[in-house]
Order: structure tokens, then C-alpha cells, then sequence
């Protein structure tokens, strides 16, 4: 039995001819893997089937070649050979009882056909709207070609049933899926029965419901996800008028999906939305139609998502990230287990995985999208090997999750901290303006730790080769961290700038430690994620008056990856920062700093009384040096292995640590691959 307050999200929910075992309802997300790794991609479903999530979806599946997102890696069900890879997905979701869902994508206005070299359809001519911009332009759809993709989505749903999936899920959300751009006026400038009034511009997705209904719907539940707000002012379709549209046409789906805005919002980073932030524009809706309602935002606390439930405003708890984070959330809430969970911490490194067209990872759960590569799974480790202990040096996030799922492994584990609490760099970075929830990297962990016997923690332990070797621990894992250069070397200088020691240079660590600035500050961002962007602002909430300059075209560059970017540009603008985009520094002046344009290096002049350096970091592997120049006293001094991992290897983003941490505890005592690879590969069968 779950425990009281949770219960009510253990209720089974009708969804059209089809009975959901309970609330949790993973909504559909990609993972950078798609048709390229089904496998991979099937074997992360059957993790959070086993996780106890009540419904289950895929990613946006490409429903017909004639609309494709090339270079995005998804789902595709363009013939009858889509559906083998398919099935496997379905069944894993199935496995434990959850329903399986399949989200049918029809790109319209924002599918360039880039692979298939087919001219884009969409409800009116307009400009393809993607991320990148590109130079196609979409051919209005005729009423022929009307008809046409109508009995599309029949053969996709048809194809959908015999891949055994039990819901389909008509995207027409974020902007991305053609209900959308057939129900606004933006994207839908018709003047047939299809655009026009709120009535014509429904018709389209009120067709095709009826035609998979009739085809499929005695045995299928039909989904209609669409965004609470298109945020496009009165042309968009407005969270006034979704709702006028739900009221118009309440019975439409057998259960409304509704996603927040655009992508950005909808997945707004912990950096600007707090958990439940579409609350608002969500509340009331449920009021409007007989069918169970779900929504996103970010859920990780059992008490908000009952709260959301008991008050009525939805009937299923829609999570992505959260399900990423941690795949058995529903089974820890079931179990009375809130402390275990591990909450998405809002990062977005997941998205960065189908931003970037590689494979998904999380911050929080590095065994995402290594369930079937690496066979990993999120809660459970491999066997012991043949040695007993560890010492982990440094407790920022890879010792934190090296020490914790070491632990699991059954290790004893000594982790030696220098300073005097857990969490390395993410004890300094969550105390920036809007990085809090960062510090759930040490705090899931460090409440992990404490519930484990053999695990001891020595703060205030700074250690030498010296110290260590007397020690004796059998294994030595040296996650020591990073520190920020002041030099200037990164990615316009490879060798240190010219710097005039008249002038004050920070680094991030120094205003981590709080040594901060005054009066007319210039950050120099040639990291370009978040740490230029974030000091900045920091800077202009103390006071001062702040230049950000950047040899890049954007301001945090990388942050396109994570949605953040265009709200970083609009946080800085706001706070007064001065944005000086594709110019870097030649050199840094005793009165201010030498600019240099990123294409014809033509020069300028910036006066300032100090300069934040934001460039690249340097791994502190000073002891794992020093403790391999003295290999030859390693057996003397019991100890077997010796690995330098995380940041103080190569700095990275933080999930990259967690992930080293995590890969050092499974792969400690195992067996040498030699020049194997080190994960499972599917290849693609020659025609
Ligand atoms: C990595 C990632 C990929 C996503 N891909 C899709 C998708 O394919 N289709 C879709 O409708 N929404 C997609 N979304 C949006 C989510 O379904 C969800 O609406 C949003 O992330 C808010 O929920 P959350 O706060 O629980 O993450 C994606 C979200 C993430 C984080
Ligand atoms: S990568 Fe970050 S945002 Fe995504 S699920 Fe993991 S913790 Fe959450």
C-alpha cells in the first residue's frame, strides 16, 4: 500500500477504452538515440517500466517521410519495416504493466526534409521554423494533399497497433507538430474551411481523430497534445483560446496532453522555472471536459503532484525530465521512499543529447541511455569484484557518485574531503543566482551515503602521494577537481594572453569564494556555457556596471543546447549587462582591456577596473601525479589501482563528472577489454 498523503496517485485512470495502473504518466521525450540506437532507446522504456510508471511514451516519431527533422535523431515509422524496432520499444514499456504510447509527429512548418529531399507540407506557405534557420520554405497544403496525410496518420496508427503500442499521442505542441499549425493563426493563414474561425482551424485535428477511430480506436486511446500558450501574443494560440478550443471540443482525445508553450518553456530550466510553473495556465482546464487531463512542470515532489491531483487540476502527473533523473520515482513514492529519490536537478543536459544529435545523458542518472550499451541499471550495481576498499579523494560530484554506487557494489569506501562539506564545485556553483537546485548532485548523494555502513567520510583531509601511500588502500580514486585559470587560456588563446599585473583579474573561483568585483566589471566568456553568463549577473546584482564579452555570435553559447539561451540574453539585457558579441581580447591593459574583432581583428578599447575571467579550467591531478611517479611503492603499500576521473581528468559539465564517477565504481576490478569497445553498438543491416 502506498503511504496516505501518495495514495491518491496510485488510483487507476481511464483513458478511453484503456485503464492506466496509476498517475505517473512518462510524457513523450527524446534521447538522442531514436531510429539510429532502438535498442538502446527500448531498454531506457523497460527501466522505467520497471520503475512503475503508469503510461509510457515514445519520443516524437516521425510519422511519414514527407516531414522529417534531419539532423535530429527520432523515432520513425515511415513503412512497415519501422515496425520490428518498434515492437521491442512497446514490449519493454509494457513489461510491468504500464501502457505504451506512441507520439505521432507530422512536422509541417517545422520539418525541412533535409534527408528526404521532400518539399515540406504545411497549412500555409511560410518559412520551415526550426532551430537552425533553414533556407527552405513549406508549400501550402491543397486539399488533395489534405486528404492525403489524413489517411497517413491512419496508416500510422494502424502500424502504431500492430507495433503493440496502446495509446497514440497527435503531437500539436511546442510548435513542432501540425495540429499546431493548423489551430493557430500564425502558422495557418488559410482562407478555406480549414483556417479562418477557431471551428475551421480545429477541423483539421477533428478529422483525423474521427478517421484513427474509426480505424484503431475500440482498442486505442487517442492523446491530442497541445501547448497551454503559444506565447505569440494575440496571432498565437493563446491559452485563452486552447481553452475555448477544449471547450468547443471537450470529447475530442480520450485524454488531453497538455505540454506549456514552447519547448523553452514547456522545458524551462530549473535556472528560470520552478517546479509546477505551468500551474497557472494549466488550472481550470480539467473543468472543461469530461477526459482525464494530464501536465508537466518538472514534478519531483510526491506532495506537490498529490496537491495538483486532490485540488483537480489533473488527473495524470506528466513527467519527462523527472523520469530521466530517476526512472523509479513511482516506485519510491509507492514505497514511502521520498528521501531515495533523485531529483532532475533542471539542467538540461538531457536535451543536450538531441540538440547535439548524440546520445542523452543526465546530470543526476548517468546510467540514462546506458541501460542497454553498458547494461546499467539506475538502481541496482554489478557484484563485488575481488578487492575490498576504496579511498575516493574529493567529494564534488564524480567522488560523490564514485563513493555512492562503490558503496552499492559492497566496497568499503573512505572518501577524504579537503574542505570541511560534500558537493566540490556544486557546494560554490549552487549558491550562484539561480543554480540551487544544482545542489541536489550532493545532496541525493550525500543523504545516500549517510544511510550506508561502509562508507566512512573525513573531512578537512587534504592528502599527499605521502599520506596515501601509507594509508594502504587497496584502490585509490582521485576525483580531485578543477580549478578556473586566470590566464586567459582557452579557446582564442591556446597560450596565456598578454595581462598587466596593474590590472584585476578573477576568476570564477574567486568570486565563488567570494571575492567579488566593483565598479565597471568586464567578463570575458570564452567557456560559453553557463559560468559567463551566470557571473555577469551576479556582478550586475552587486552593483556593478558589467560589460560581458565574447569572441562567440551569442552569449552562452552552449546554452542553445539547453533552451537556456535565449532567456540568458533576455536576464542579462534586463539586469543593464552591456553584450558585446564576436569580439575577444587581444590583451588585458592596466586600464582596461585591448578588443579584437572575432572576424577582421580589428581593435578597441574597453575601459574597466577588473576583468572576470571566464576561459577554461585546469585539472588538480598534482597527487595522481606524484602517486604514479611512485608506482614502484604501490605494492609495498597494498594498493592496486590508481585513477585519476571527473573534472581533475578533464574538466567538463557536471554531468560528465557524475558519469566518470559513476563508470570508475562499475568498471573497478572488472576484466581489461583491451581495445574493445567499451558499450554495445547497433549496426544498421545492409540492404
Ligand atoms: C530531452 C527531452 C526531449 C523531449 N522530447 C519531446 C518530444 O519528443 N515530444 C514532446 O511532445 N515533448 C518532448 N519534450 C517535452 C516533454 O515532454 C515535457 O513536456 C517537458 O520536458 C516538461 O516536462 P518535465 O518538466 O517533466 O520535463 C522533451 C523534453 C525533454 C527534456
Ligand atoms: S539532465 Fe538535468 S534536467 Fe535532464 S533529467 Fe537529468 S537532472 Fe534533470
Amino acid at each position: 500500500m502506498p503511504p496516505k498523503p501518495y495514495d491518491i496517485l496510485f488510483e487507476p485512470v481511464k483513458i478511453g477504452p484503456l485503464t492506466a495502473k496509476n498517475r505517473f504518466y512518462q510524457v513523450p521525450h527524446c534521447n538522442g538515440g531514436g531510429y539510429r540506437d532502438p535498442s538502446a532507446a527500448a531498454a531506457m522504456r523497460g527501466i522505467k517500466a520497471e520503475g512503475g510508471w503508469g503510461v509510457i511514451f515514445t519520443e516524437q516519431t516521425e510519422m511519414h517521410h514527407t516531414s522529417e527533422i534531419t539532423p535530429f535523431i527520432e523515432l520513425r515509422l515511415w513503412d512497415d519495416r519501422d515496425i520490428p524496432a518498434l515492437n521491442r520499444m512497446s514490449e519493454a514499456m509494457k513489461a510491468h504493466g504500464a501502457l505504451a504510447g506512441i507520439q505521432l509527429a507530422y512536422s509541417g512548418i517545422n520539418g525541412p526534409n533535409l534527408y528526404t529531399k521532400e518539399v515540406p507540407l504545411a497549412p500555409s506557405a511560410l518559412p520551415i521554423r526550426t532551430f537552425t534557420n533553414d533556407p527552405v520554405q513549406a508549400r501550402a497544403l491543397d486539399k488533395s494533399d489534405i486528404r492525403d496525410l489524413r489517411r497517413w496518420f491512419v496508416n500510422a496508427a494502424k502500424r502504431s497497433k500492430l507495433a503493440g503500442f496502446d495509446l497514440l499521442c497527435l503531437y500539436g505542441a511546442h510548435g513542432f507538430g501540425i495540429f499546431q499549425h493548423f489551430l493557430s493563426r500564425a502558422t495557418n493563414q488559410r482562407s478555406d474551411e480549414y483556417g479562418g474561425s477557431l471551428e475551421n482551424r480545429a477541423r483539421f485535428v477533428n478529422e483525423v481523430v474521427g478517421d484513427i477511430r474509426d480505424a484503431v480506436g475500440d482498442t486505442m486511446a487517442i492523446t491530442l497534445r497541445v501547448s497551454l500558450d503559444e506565447t505569440l501574443g494575440d496571432l498565437g494560440f493563446s491559452n485563452a483560446e486552447v481553452r475555448e478550443f477544449i471547450e468547443m471540443n471537450a470529447d475530442l482525445p480520450d485524454l488531453w496532453d497538455l505540454a506549456q508553450g514552447t519547448w523553452e518553456d514547456c522545458s524551462g530550466p530549473s535556472r528560470f522555472k520552478e517546479e509546477a510553473a505551468q500551474e497557472v495556465l494549466v488550472k481550470g482546464i480539467r473543468e472543461l471536459t469530461s477526459k482525464p487531463v494530464v501536465g508537466v512542470g518538472r514534478f519531483t515532489s510526491p506532495d506537490v503532484m498529490a496537491r495538483l491531483v486532490r485540488q483537480g487540476t489533473l488527473d495524470f502527473i506528466g513527467c519527462a525530465r523527472p523520469s530521466i533523473a530517476d526512472p523509479f520515482l513511482p516506485k519510491k513514492v509507492e514505497e514511502g521512499r521520498i528521501e531515495d529519490i533523485r531529483e532532475c536537478i533542471g539542467c538540461n543536459i538531457c536535451v543536450t543529447g538531441d540538440m547535439t544529435m548524440s546520445i542523452s545523458r543526465c546530470t543526476q542518472n548517468p546510467t540514462f541511455m546506458e541501460e542497454w550499451r553498458k547494461g546499467w541499471h539506475p538502481e541496482r550495481m554489478n557484484a563485488k569484484g575481488s578487492s575490498s576498499n576504496v579511498l575516493v579523494v574529493g567529494s564534488g560530484p564524480a567522488g560523490l557518485e564514485a563513493a555512492r554506487a562503490l558503496s552499492l557494489r559492497g566496497y568499503d569506501v573512505a572518501l577524504a574531503e579537503a574542505g570541511t562539506e560534500l558537493g566540490g564545485r556544486v557546494a560554490k556553483e549552487r549558491l550562484l543566482p539561480g543554480l540551487s537546485a544544482w545542489g541536489r548532485v550532493a545532496d541525493y548523494r550525500a543523504y545516500q551515503l549517510s544511510q550506508r555502513p561502509n562508507v566512512e567520510t573525513y573531512f578537512d583531509s587534504p592528502l599527499s602521494a605521502e599520506d596515501i601511500l601509507e594509508f594502504g588502500f587497496e584502490n585509490v580514486c582521485l576525483a580531485t577537481g578543477a580549478k578556473w585559470r586566470a590566464d586567459g587560456v582557452s579557446r582564442q588563446h591556446v597560450v596565456p594572453m598578454p595581462i598587466d599585473p596593474g590590472m584585476a583579474v578573477l576568476t570564477p573561483d574567486d568570486l565563488m569564494d567570494g571575492r567579488l568585483p566593483s565598479g565597471k566589471v568586464t567578463v570575458f566568456d570564452d567557456d560559453h556555457y553557463y559560468m559567463g553568463g551566470v557571473l555577469a549577473e551576479l556582478c550586475a546584482r552587486e552593483g556593478c556596471d558589467v560589460t560581458l564579452v565574447t569572441p562567440s555570435a551569442y552569449v552562452s553559447d552552449w546554452t542553445l543546447n539547453t533552451l537556456e539561451q535565449a532567456e540568458i540574453h533576455r536576464r542579462l539585457v534586463a539586469a543593464g549587462v552591456k553584450i558585446v558579441l564576436n569580439t575577444g581580447i587581444a590583451a588585458i591593459r592596466a586600464d582596461g582591456v585591448e578588443t579584437c574583432c572575432s572576424y577582421t581583428d580589428a581593435r578597441g578599447h574597453l575601459g574597466c577596473d577588473a576583468v572576470v575571467m571566464v576561459a577554461s579550467r585546469t585539472g588538480q591531478d598534482e597527487v595522481f601525479r606524484a602517486l604514479k611517479a611512485r608506482e614502484a611503492d604501490w605494492q609495498d603499500a597494498g594498493i592496486k589501482s590508481v585513477k585519476l576521473i571527473g573534472d581533475a581528468e578533464a574538466p567538463g559539465p557536471i554531468a560528465w563528472a557524475t558519469y566518470a564517477g559513476h563508470r570508475y565504481a562499475r568498471e573497478l576490478d572488472g576484466a581489461p577489454i583491451g581495445d574493445a569497445l567499451p558499450f554495445r553498438r547497433e549496426i544498421t543491416e545492409l540492404a
